[in-house]
């Protein structure tokens, strides 16, 4: 006999997710003893879940699918329509193949060179201000490194406008109203022009390097040996330039850590004296981990199934708590702790770090840009404890978690950037 799905009694949980953010799921799973819950979408049955087991579960092709899954709102602002997130199956194995074509270790270690270009470049811009809010620069940093990556030409004078448009569309994704409006209108300014720059590529009239992903999207078939339509071409070249930009989160919670954790500074600058990277590993892992970023994932029920004596109706959507199993205290000794070290024991397990999804790069839809993002994480931290001093002045840090995608209030404020001595 099936068991009850513990259920959550709120009238829609697409309404307390909007209003209560990043803990909404936790909060749930805690209050009623149980890593899974039943609820209502939009007055459509749903259940959520979290823990390594639910994501475990999450991750089982044969029980789950994207079809369906991604709400209209977020394609036409955060992701795109027809994009690799919404692919199951063989169609997503190909696609999927072509985004992990371009993360080998060459690729990657440029990415890195550029990024710590960047950064200088930014750092003597920088000379001639005495504040700037780190938010901006790091998007504008992330951008211009994105673009010379991607194979994106860009202009000078377009950065500001293309950088903000990038972030725009992930500043979208939790909101209603004029943010959201925001987010979608800069997809379509930008998917208008990616959409250009891939029929240039196809027509030979812009030249671009062979390994760059502007030059492998456009030119990759399908399953069906046809090129991408230029608009989805469009889309997933996108998918590569604004989660790049997206990490400039991560780098104004690297130096909010560094701010807030001051201890962890000295161990970093130790270990960068000595070209050691272990301590700076653990530190982007802890960031990844305890700051928030993904809420959840979702997905639906292929074809129904029961699990631990829960009843799994076909069509269900089910919801992935990740940034509640991030912060489980099954999982994490004091989750709220800043504590790099955590990472000396962690067993590197692919279902309970999952800030960027879980289960395997190649195979499931766990973010393409994982190994990258990490990496350019790593070589900011390196700039931002290593290569330049700065002034935190009096403000307000405070990360409020009803907002998605959370930030520092200040936007983080630094004063008196220069080069270390
Ligand atoms: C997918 C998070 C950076 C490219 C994802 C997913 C998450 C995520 C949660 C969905 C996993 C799932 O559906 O199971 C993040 C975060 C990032 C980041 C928090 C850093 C701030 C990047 C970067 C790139 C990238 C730098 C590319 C250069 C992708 C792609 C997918 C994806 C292409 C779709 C994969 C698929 O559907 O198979 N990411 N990501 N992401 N990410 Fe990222």
């Amino acid at each position: 006999k099936n068991l009850d799905i513990p259920r959550d009694h709120t009238i829609d949980g697409s309404i307390n997710l909007l209003a209560e953010g990043y803990t909404y799921a936790l909060d749930r799973r805690q209050k009623l003893q149980s890593d899974i819950f039943q609820t209502r979408l939009l007055g459509q049955p749903a259940i959520c879940m979290g823990g390594k087991e639910a994501a475990e579960l999450f991750y089982d092709r044969e029980r789950f699918q994207r079809g369906g899954a991604i709400p209209k709102r977020i394609q036409k602002s955060l992701f795109g329509e027809k994009g690799v997130q919404t692919l199951d199956g063989q169609a997503h194995a190909h696609r999927k193949q072509m985004f992990m074509s371009l993360m080998t270790p060459d690729r990657l270690q440029m990415i890195q060179d550029i990024v710590r270009q960047q950064w200088q470049s930014a750092a003597i811009r920088w000379q001639s201000t005495v504040q700037l809010e780190l938010v901006d620069e790091a998007q504008e940093v992330m951008c211009r490194a994105a673009c010379q990556w991607a194979g994106v030409p860009l202009r000078e004078q377009d950065v500001k406008t293309i950088a903000n448009d990038l972030a725009s569309m992930v500043d979208a994704f939790g909101a209603i109203g004029e943010r959201y409006k925001e987010g979608r209108d800069a997809r379509q300014r930008t998917e208008q022009w990616v959409t250009e720059l891939v029929e240039l590529i196809r027509a030979n009239r812009v030249q671009v390097a062979e390994q760059t992903a502007a030059h492998v999207i456009s030119w990759h078939r399908d399953l069906d040996g046809e090129l991408l339509d230029a608009k989805v071409a469009a889309v997933e070249l996108i998918n590569i330039i604004r989660p790049i930009v997206a990490i400039s989160y991560y780098v104004v919670f690297s130096a909010h850590a560094l701010h807030v954790y001051p201890e962890t500074r000295q161990k970093l600058v130790e270990s960068f004296e000595n070209g050691e990277a272990t301590y700076s590993q653990w530190f982007v892992q802890e960031v990844r981990r305890l700051y928030p970023f993904t809420p959840i994932l979702g997905a639906n029920v292929r074809k129904e199934f029961t699990w631990k004596g829960y009843h799994f109706p076909e069509g269900t959507t089910v919801l992935l708590d990740v940034y509640g199993t991030t912060h489980d205290p099954q999982l994490w000794e004091e989750p709220q702790q800043f504590r790099p070290e955590r990472f000396a024991d962690w067993d590197g397990s692919p279902f309970d770090l999952i800030p960027q999804g879980g289960g395997d790069h190649r195979h499931d839809h766990r973010c393409a840009g994982e190994w990258l993002t990490i990496d350019v994480m790593r070589v900011s931290l390196e700039f931002l404890a290593g290569h330049i001093e700065y002034e935190v002045p009096e403000q307000d840090l405070t990360i409020d978690l009803s907002r998605m995608p959370a930030l520092p209030a200040s936007r983080f404020i630094m004063s008196h950037a220069r080069p270390k001595t």
